[in-house]
């Protein structure tokens, strides 16, 4: 379809980077929301959740990507603003950008699910810990009462996310550079994640923005694994000797893990069938990192 606009509401995250970079390479008319104010021209708009002002879509806009959360594990704990920010704020903004028209996606987390269980369903009840994980689960179902409310349940998907990794997300710039000084890194072994890229996640929520596909989505690695897993699998791509990986765990170390789950990967049976996104191999990602890394 190439008559759709897009929005990206929280373009300067992580995941909005990676969106935009991937809707302007598909020649799609994009549009950013920022808080930053200095950063604003006609193709990123104002919006910040905590201002009363009502928020218009751009003229033209029939989609748009809520990913801007308050994502902060320790913020979502101790103040009370996070929880009104995830659970009633975000969910007010989607209900409005319902009722200008547009298809809505929210992006949440596989922390809902909460870790105990291998490879969940889109579909599967959600069991979180953290509170984090209970405010993005609680946004859902704020947002799926709105859509319901406002007769607009075909007009929005809920797509979940793994893990998000690009070269600069921790503890990579300390692993690159204590490698570049032949120095080793000590990864954990009792921390399970399932690593995508930002150039995953991007075309693949482009991917779903341009099929316009309703109900829950999951994007996620094709595999569980361990950081020293990972390590191991970054050092042999780069050529590191792999002597510079010393096995460690968290509880050695004495860090303290918000969200430690024993399964972290989700399961794409719908999103693979309905939207035809695979999981992302280990291979992927490394590829992914590097290619980003020389950006
Ligand atoms: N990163 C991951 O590994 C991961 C995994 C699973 C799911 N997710 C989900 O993916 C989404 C993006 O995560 P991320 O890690 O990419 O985010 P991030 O880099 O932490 O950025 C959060 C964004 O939210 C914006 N924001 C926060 N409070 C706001 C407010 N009151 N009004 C307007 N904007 C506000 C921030 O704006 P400023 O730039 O102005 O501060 C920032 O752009 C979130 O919904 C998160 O739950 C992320």
């Amino acid at each position: 379809m190439t008559d759709q606009a897009f929005l990206v509401v929280g373009a300067d995250s992580l995941v909005g980077g990676g969106l935009v970079a991937a809707l302007h390479r598909r020649g799609h008319t994009t549009y950013a929301s920022t808080r930053r104010r200095d950063t604003l021209n006609n193709k990123r708009v104002y919006l910040d959740f905590e201002s009363d002002e009502p928020f218009r879509a751009p003229e033209g806009v029939n989609y748009a990507f809520l990913v801007a959360a308050a994502t902060n594990y320790d913020r979502c704990e101790k103040d009370p603003l996070a929880r009104v920010i995830n659970v009633e704020l975000i969910p007010r903004v989607v209900a409005s950008l319902l009722q200008q028209g547009l298809f809505v996606t929210f992006i949440s987390t596989n922390s809902v699910f909460g870790g105990d269980r291998p490879w969940p369903h889109e579909d599967d009840l959600h069991a979180p810990g953290i509170a984090y994980a209970r405010q993005k689960s609680e946004g859902e179902d704020a947002v799926r009462a709105h859509a319901e409310r406002l007769g607009a349940k075909d007009r929005l998907n809920i797509v979940r996310l793994t893990k998000i990794m690009g070269p600069e997300t921790s503890p990579l710039p300390a692993w690159f550079a204590a490698w570049k000084r032949g120095e080793p890194v000590e990864p954990f072994t009792d921390l399970v994640f399932a690593p995508i890229s930002v150039q995953f996640v991007g075309e693949a929520l482009a991917t779903i923005g341009e099929k316009r596909i309703p109900g829950n989505l999951h994007l996620s690695a094709a595999a569980n694994v361990n950081y020293v897993e990972f390590a191991s699998a970054l050092a042999r791509r780069l050529g590191v000797d792999p002597t510079l990986i010393r096995p460690s765990t968290a509880v050695d170390k004495g860090v303290n893990i918000p969200f430690k789950p024993r399964f972290s990967g989700l399961g794409m049976a719908r999103t693979t069938s309905l939207g035809g996104i695979q999981p992302q191999r280990l291979e992927q990602l490394i590829d992914d990192l590097i290619a980003a890394q020389g950006d």
